[in-house]
This record gives structure tokens, C-alpha cells and sequence, in this order.
């Protein structure tokens, strides 16, 4: 079953929000507080080890009721079931989204087309795992028979990106293994990485859903001509292997066929860390965290299809983010993680959400006219306070928040953990109060300023507030919070896909540039430049003087 095509302008809660919206538009969040005592219970959900309070946002019941109206009446519901249920919803690519296919257990049956996927997931998982076990174990060893040291991930966009983030999220699990990830086709990268690695110890494992990736495909072979400096061509097969749907074009690369992890069609490659691109995962984390990771992420895909939307998480985010940017207009959505773990998180979400819902035409074909995908953009905290937060709590624009926090540290360090707590819960409280003139005079006066020095000082040191914040507050970062954390942001996306009538799947808009490089790559290496634009022309013709 295709996705509905419902235009979310046309509904009627659509129209309700609007009318909602300029009577709610002005109240401030602290008499929304004063007005509901039970505030932070109403607008709050506890799901497992997930303690989610949206009470901070600028809402009341019947912005939540009119919310959820808005993604009954375009059929999210149904579109969930044609999700899970593995239709094409994927049309201008004619594929199914079944990434969920791949956190499900053993037991389950998933059917594309009639044939049941799960077999050949799970042969590939044993692969994985036998895999990851001998490196780990050192029991398979490099062309001089030494255990491997060092694996290096190359691969760019969702084949870097989620290995990458979870890595390093999950760093206090690693063993001894050194992972390296290298993506950008600025040769810089691939030569610096490579400075520090001895080929007897390395392992490549090259990560292109398509292999046909201009930088992944260039700095495969890089890599594979500074090892070949070193060891025999045959030496390649013990130490590059390749995970990738295109199994012709791996084989033409050099790349052994029993070498090769394969993905499906099925699985986007930002949705992706899920399967065999996780080899790196598996490898620096060992497979049974791998698997938790997996285990995590089916437990928060289940509570997204069971749980009604009156308290289901990814629906309530994912309508929250509507809200701010259909009916505020807000622009841009800030995601801080309280974890230094987790540093590369928004960077991953980046892709994730702005290469999905970056659309402007409908799944009618027509071009939208209303806002869709959301900027994102953030950094840790406590680091990203003494960075940018000046801007959302006094600058111009309404810049909603995501405050994501462990009640635990890893390392046990309460001192640090406490301080580090005090400041993610500061933050949401002061976005949300803001400081008022009485509160300034009061503060400057205690302070003995002259009259005439406070009257200077009071207009800079007053804070609106109002500045929604939503917080996720988790238990530990763990291998399986972690995987339920980033499924709650996969199907967030989801959500608002639906509702804004776009394809959130497919990522047309990334080739355009591709195809424009290849050609005036070809002008660089025949140092002849072609018709371009008066700028175009002169910035190659610089490029080509030096
Ligand atoms: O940037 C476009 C894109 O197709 C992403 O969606 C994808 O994650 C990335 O390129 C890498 O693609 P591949 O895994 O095929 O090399």
C-alpha cells in the first residue's frame, strides 16, 4: 500500500492550528506553568529507561489534541502499517524502508514481495559476528601472520556517518581494536590517516551501498596502493574487505566475493548502521553489543507501532518539530547532547533528517507551500553554553531545543556528573523563565550599582525566556539505550515526512552537484574549462593558474 497524499494544509485540525496558533502564540511558558500544576506530568512520557518531558514547549491540551488531529487526519497511522508492513514506500526509487527489518528478532517474518527477508538478514548477522569474533579474538590475522590492530572504515554520508557516531558514542565499550574512519575525498584525510597505520596490522573495510561513490571509491584505492607498496597484491584479500549491495562492482575493484557483506535495496544507506555497515561498530564494540544495540532500537520501533499517539515519543517530537515550523515558523531545531560521547550525534542527525525531509515537492508531485525539513544543528553541553547558546536565549530568532542527559555517567565520576546535570537542568529552566526587569533591578541593586550605572546596564541583562526546550532524560548511555535513541529520531522523521506529504527515502537532490563535479573534473585533468557562468569561469581558471 502506497503512503497517503493528503496535502496537510487542506485538513481541518490544520486549519485549527492556525487559529490556535494566534490565540497561543503570545502566552508565555511560565503562566502555561502557573495555569496547569500538573503540567509536567500531563506533557511527559516515561517508556522504559526514557523519561521524555515536552512539558517545556509552547503548548497546552488542546495544541496536543489539535496535534494529533492533524496526523490522524492524514493517515499516519496507516502509513505506519504500510512502513512495518515493507510497501514501497520509497516510490520515486521503488523501494521499500525496511531498516526496522533489521533489529527484529529471528522469529519474526518480513515479506518483500511475498519472499520473507529475516533468513538472509540473520546469515548475514552470523557473518558479521563470526567475523568480528576472529578479528577481535586475533585468530585471523594479516599476509605476515600478525593480528590485525587497526581497522579502517571508508566509506562517506550514511556509510560513515552512522558507524562513525556510534563508535564513538559507544567508545567506553571498545576493545583493543584502534578504528579509524575515513571519508572525505580531500586527500588530506586518507594520507593523514594512513601516516600512523603499519600494513601488517590493518584492516580496510570499504563501505559503499552503490560502490560507485567518487570518494569512497578514490580512497579505497588509495589505500589500497599505499598497501600494495608494502605487501603482494594477493596480500589484498586478507586485508580489504567490503560491505555493499553492488557485488559486480566490488569484484571489479579487487575485493574477493567471500570478502563481501551484503546489504539490501531496502535499507537506505542513512538508515543503514544497522546492517553490515556496522562491521566497524561490531568490530571496535564485539558483536553482543552490536546486537543490543539492535535489541534497543526494535524495542523503541515496537513502542512506536503499538503505543497510541497520546503517548507515543517519535509522534509526539515529531509534531512538536511541526508546530515550530509550520505554525512559529521556526527555522532551525538545536540538538545538545549532555554527553561528550555523544559529540557527533548531531552531525549523523543531520543527515538523517535533513537529507530525508529536505523536499519541496509532494508525494503528489507538486511542489509544496509550506515549510518542511528543519535545520539541525548542535553540540555537546556544557560546551556548546559557552559557545552558541547566547544566541538562543537572547538572540532574535526561536530556535527550539532537544536536551538529551544520562542520569549516570559511565566512569562513576558523581562530582563531575552532578555539575554536568546542574547545567543541563539550568539551561532548560532559563530558556524557559528567561530573567524579568524586577529580577534585574533586584540582582544589580544587591550589587550596590549607581542608579545611573544599573538604568545603563537593565535593558542587556533582561532575558525574554519562552525558548522551548524538550528533554530526554535516559538512564546510562548503554549500547541498547543508544540504539532506542537513535529509532526515536529515525521514526520522528518518519512522522514528519508523512505529515508534510513528501519522500522522505530518496535524496535526488545530492546528484546534481555528483554529475557537475564529474564533468569539470574532466576540464581540471584536461586543464581546458568550458562554458560556465562569468564566476564559475574564473574561479577554475584561478584554480588551474596556480
Ligand atoms: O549523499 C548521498 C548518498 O547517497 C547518501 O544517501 C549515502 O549515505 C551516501 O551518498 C553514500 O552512498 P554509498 O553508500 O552508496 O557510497
Amino acid at each position: 500500500m502506497s503512503l497517503p497524499t493528503i496535502n496537510p494544509t487542506t485538513t481541518k485540525a490544520w486549519e485549527a492550528l492556525k487559529s490556535h496558533y494566534e490565540n497561543i502564540k503570545d502566552t508565555h511558558l511560565k503562566d502555561l506553568f502557573k495555569n496547569h500544576e500538573n503540567r509536567a506530568h500531563l506533557f511527559s512520557v516515561q517508556w522504559k529507561d526514557f523519561y521524555v518531558d515536552y512539558s517545556k514547549n509552547r503548548i497546552d491540551k488542546t495544541t496536543k489534541k489539535l496535534l494529533l488531529d492533524l496526523a490522524k487526519e492524514v493517515k499516519l497511522d496507516e502509513a505506519i502499517q504500510s512502513y512495518f508492513g515493507g510497501s514501497i514506500i520509497n516510490e520515486t526509487e521503488e523501494r521499500a524502508v525496511l531498516h526496522t527489518a533489521l533489529r527484529v528478532p529471528s522469529s519474526h517474518t518480513i515479506e518483500i514481495e511475498g519472499k520473507n527477508v529475516i533468513p538472509e538478514v540473520d546469515s548475514v548477522k552470523e557473518k558479521i559476528k563470526g567475523f568480528s569474533d576472529q578479528v577481535i579474538s586475533g585468530s585471523l590475522k594479516g599476509y605476515t601472520g600478525k593480528a590485525f590492530t587497526d581497522i579502517v572504515n571508508i566509506g562517506i554520508g550514511g556509510s560513515d556517518l552512522g558507524p562513525a557516531m556510534i563508535t564513538e558514542s559507544l567508545e567506553f565499550y571498545k576493545n583493543h581494536l584502534n578504528v579509524h574512519f575515513i571519508s572525505n575525498v580531500d586527500g588530506d584525510h586518507v594520507h593523514q590517516n594512513l601516516k600512523g597505520l603499519d600494513p601488517e596490522t590493518t584492516l580496510f573495510v570499504v563501505v559503499s551501498k552503490t560502490f560507485s561513490t567518487q570518494e569512497t571509491l578514490s580512497n579505497a584505492t588509495t589505500a589500497r596502493n599505499w598497501f600494495t607498496q608494502h605487501a603482494s597484491k594477493e596480500a589484498v584479500s586478507k586485508h580489504f574487505v567490503a560491505v555493499s549491495s553492488n557485488i559486480p562492482n566490488v569484484t571489479n575493484f579487487g575485493i574477493a566475493e567471500e570478502n563481501i557483506f551484503p546489504l539490501w535495496d531496502w535499507v537506505g544507506g542513512r538508515f543503514s548502521l544497522w546492517s553490515a555497515v556496522g562491521l566497524s561498530i561490531s568490530l571496535s564494540v564485539g558483536y553482543e553489543n552490536f546486537e543490543a544495540l539492535l535489541e534497543g532500537a526494535h524495542e523503541m520501533d515496537e513502542h512506536f507501532k503499538n503505543t497510541s499517539f497520546e503517548d507515543n515519543i517519535p509522534v509526539i517530537l515529531g509534531m512538536l518539530s511541526i508546530w515550530y515550523n509550520n505554525f512559529f515558523e521556526a527555522e532551525s531545531e538545536a540538538i545538545i547532547p549532555y554527553s561528550q560521547y555523544l559529540h557527533r550525534l548531531p552531525a549523523y542527525l543531520q543527515q538523517g533528517i535533513m537529507e530525508s525531509n529536505g523536499k519541496s515537492v509532494d508525494r503528489n508531485g507538486n511542489p509544496v507551500a509550506y515549510q518542511t525539513g528543519t535545520i539541525i544543528w548542535g553540540e555537546p553541553g556544557t560546551n556548546a553554553q559557552h559557545a552558541f547558546f547566547q544566541l538562543i536565549h537572547q538572540g532574535t530568532k526561536l530556535i527550539p531545543a532537544e536536551f538529551i542527559g544520562f542520569k549516570h555517567s559511565l566512569f562513576e565520576d558523581q562530582d563531575h556528573q552532578d555539575k554536568l546535570m546542574a547545567n543541563f537542568f539550568a539551561q532548560t529552566e532559563a530558556l524557559m523563565n528567561g530573567k524579568t526587569e524586577a529580577e534585574v533591578v533586584e540582582e544589580l541593586t544587591s550589587k550596590k550599582l549607581s542608579q545611573e550605572k544599573l538604568k545603563q546596564l537593565l535593558p542587556f541583562k533582561i532575558f525574554e525566556g519562552n525558548k522551548p526546550t524538550t528533554t530526554v532524560l535516559i538512564d546510562k548511555l548503554t549500547p541498547k539505550s543508544l540504539g532506542a535513541l537513535v529509532s526515536m529520531y529515525e521514526q520522528r522523521i518518519f512522522v514528519q515526512g508523512v505529515v508534510w506529504n513528501i519522500f522522505s527515502y530518496d535524496q535526488w537532490g545530492v546528484e546534481l552537484g555528483k554529475q557537475l563535479a564529474t564533468k569539470i573534473l574532466t576540464e581540471i585533468n584536461n586543464s581546458q574549462v568550458s562554458e560556465h557562468d562569468s564566476s564559475t569561469q574564473k574561479l577554475l581558471q584561478h584554480y588551474l593558474s596556480k
